[in-house]
């Protein structure tokens, strides 16, 4: 599925999938050396901590989970010389449907994401590291414990790292198999040992009370693997890859109605959904038009491919205009998919062609969503599953005039009464397709 050893579209630019993309490339640590592996890190413990968090606050570097907070900025919560243990939490959860990145850096690149990590931990003054890898990916827990012993034993971890003073050890933790255990601080209580129901925020903001109720950062695999590549390439470089606000590469995961399905590393903002879809995929199969396209993952509102938004566009003379663009010419970045109402999420971007009933899409998302609530808020517990009781019934072909009234009305009342995001992750669907597909939920009376 991924098309790492394909050719590269020339939109692409390989960065975290540099090393993978070569034919041969071992998770070993020989490997790794051998191409400039550890070289950031010896950069980086040359540095002073403050200056390697300006560089990826200067980089604009946003969290690649999901919710695409600003790395460096979350950094700057942990104040450096508090006095309290610091810990680093390493989301390999990848639970998100659609997503299926996180899981190729840890099976293939494993010693990619110890060196950010020892970057980061070196940053914020945090000695001691976890690698929350999902329990549905033994294999890669497996090969990133290999690859922690790798570096111990070559002096990357453990103490007195390459000679700087600073320790840092690494330890992988198998997750508790569920979607929840993806949201930051139900990661955590799962770390602990407890049921995984998220805290409530505020007081429990990780960066204030995070693991054992001490000062946390919880970033994602590949956010955490881009941190090398800003100490690299330097800040600016990196950031001249992306847009003003959104910096680097991104990795997105395309599935679905195109032609080549997998992972594509691009820089941020370089490609529409027309050039995603249509060049970069290959385009969708013979014969069949674009229906549909979620673009960040199952939680994103889906949007429709005949429709068109009121964008501001900058004109030659740098003055900005507002302009009615195209579904497919919306470019794939951070504010753009934002001020068109939907997100980038974690890029797991879903097409969903002609021949797809959106109540039965609709359903497939609604009984995932019902399956995975932890049960602790009410609206969400009950409210997942009745719109999933709903749409089953819908889609049996039992649908009243009242449905999609009440639908609707359920997915209201769960978006912001919930202690976690699951409560918006599991209404915007509903919300969204029957906003933009209302024709399809209609009672057809025959
Ligand atoms: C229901 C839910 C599931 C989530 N699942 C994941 C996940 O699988 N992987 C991930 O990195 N972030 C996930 N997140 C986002 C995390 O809570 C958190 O924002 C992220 O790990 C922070 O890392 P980042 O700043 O590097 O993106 C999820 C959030 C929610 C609400």
């Amino acid at each position: 599925m991924a098309n790492f050893l394909s050719t590269p579209h020339p939109k692409e630019r390989r960065i975290i999938f540099e090393n993978i993309s070569k034919p041969g490339y071992a998770p070993d640590i020989s490997t790794y050396l051998t191409h400039g592996g550890y070289e950031s890190l010896r950069k980086a413990l040359a540095m002073k901590p403050s200056e390697i968090i300006d560089a990826v606050k200067a980089a604009n570097l946003r969290g690649r989970g999901g919710a695409g907070f600003p790395c460096g900025t979350k950094w700057s919560f942990i104040k450096y010389d508090d006095g309290k243990p610091h810990y680093i939490v390493v989301n390999g959860d990848e639970s998100e449907p659609g997503t299926f990145k996180d899981r190729y850096i840890l099976h293939q690149d494993p010693h990619q994401l110890i060196e950010g990590l020892a970057i980061s931990a070196f940053a914020t003054n945090t000695h001691l590291a976890y690698i929350y890898i999902r329990c549905e990916f033994p294999h890669a827990a497996r090969i990133v414990w290999n690859a922690i012993k790798e570096a111990r034993a070559k002096g990357f971890l453990g103490k007195n790292i390459l000679g700087s003073g600073f320790d840092l050890d690494i330890f992988v933790h198998q997750g508790a198999g569920a979607y929840i255990c993806g949201e930051e601080t139900s990661l955590l209580e799962s770390l602990e040992g407890k049921r995984p129901y998220p805290r409530i925020k505020p007081p429990y903001f990780p960066a204030v009370l995070g693991l054992y109720m001490k000062p946390t950062i919880v970033n994602n695999v590949e956010t955490l693997c881009h941190v090398k590549h800003i100490i690299r390439l330097g800040a600016a470089e990196y950031a001249k890859m992306g847009t003003p606000g959104d910096g680097g590469t991104r990795t997105m995961c395309v599935s679905g109605d195109v032609m080549r399905p997998g992972t594509y590393e691009l820089p941020c903002g370089a490609v529409t959904l027309r050039e995603l879809i249509f060049d970069v995929c290959g385009g969708l199969k013979p014969g069949r038009s674009l229906k549909a396209v979620i673009p960040g993952g199952s939680s994103a509102k889906v949007m429709r491919a005949d429709e068109t938004y009121k964008l501001k566009v900058k004109g030659p003379d740098g003055t900005m205009t507002e302009k009615e663009i195209p579904m497919l010419d919306v470019v794939m970045d951070a504010s753009t998919l934002q001020s068109v109402g939907t997100m980038i999420g974690s890029a797991g971007v879903m097409v969903l062609d002609d021949t797809r009933d959106m109540l039965w899409a609709l359903n497939n998302l609604n009984q995932f969503y019902a399956h995975e609530s932890c049960g602790q808020c009410t609206p969400c517990r009950e409210g997942s599953l009745w719109m999933s009781k709903m749409t089953t019934r819908m889609l049996s072909g039992d649908t009243l005039p009242a449905d999609p009234g009440n639908l609707k009305n359920v997915a209201d009342n769960i978006a912001g009464r919930t202690v976690c995001a699951f409560g918006e992750a599991c209404s915007w669907p509903t919300q969204s397709f029957l906003d933009k597909f209302p024709e399809e939920f209609k009672r057809v009376d025959t």
